[in-house]
């Protein structure tokens, strides 16, 4: 197993009266991390091994499959469904409109590396490929962090309308039933 687990990731505390809108967001976080885990781990690996081997290769295309569609799933429950009603319900306004910016340029951001760690992958490139593998860990665990303590909150402050937030998640459950993956979410 390649796999470190040196540094510790943050686990936000379940609060029991969330709505689901809140709960299935941050399970996603959990998800990712969980991920983001191994791609650190096969990152300082293949950095310390300067090769590729069958191991880095089983465990870093894995997390990829995982992280191929997740990452653009929760991107979209983020930027199409939760923060734009955020931005319109929040009067902290510009504030929040420059919080949502930065959501949206991190997660282009994480799909530029994640395209180059694939190309690196199959040029059997290790010392790019850990690189990327690093920063690709660094970069989205700051960012699922951000998220957590500034839009998150802030959202879980001003959406409070029951109804609203009823039709959040049932936009969010579709785009996961139309993947074949609402099962397995409510399963957990
Ligand atoms: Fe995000
Ligand atoms: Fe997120």
């Amino acid at each position: 197993m390649l796999t470190t687990r040196e540094i510790p990731t943050v686990r936000p505390t379940a609060r029991r009266t969330e709505h689901p809108v809140f709960t299935n967001l941050r399970q996603a976080h959990d998800d990712i991390r969980r991920e983001l885990d191994v791609v650190d781990g096969v990152g300082r690996s293949l950095l310390a091994d300067r090769r590729f081997r069958r191991e880095h290769l089983s465990e870093l295309c894995a997390a990829l499959a995982f992280l191929d569609v997740v990452m653009p799933l929760h991107a979209e429950d983020e930027e199409t469904t939760l923060f734009p009603e955020l931005c319109r319900l929040d009067p902290r306004g510009a504030r929040v409109r420059a919080a949502f910016e930065r959501v949206r340029e991190d997660h282009r951001g994480h799909g530029v590396l994640e395209e180059m760690l694939k190309v690196s992958i199959l040029r059997r490139d290790a010392i790019t490929a850990g690189k990327i593998c690093l920063e690709l860990a660094d970069t989205y665990r700051e960012h699922l962090l951000h998220e957590e303590e500034t839009l998150f909150p802030w959202a879980e402050e001003v959406l409070t309308d029951r109804d609203l937030l009823d039709e959040l998640a049932e936009e969010m459950e579709h785009r996961l039933r139309d993947c074949g993956l609402a099962a397995r979410r409510r399963g957990r």
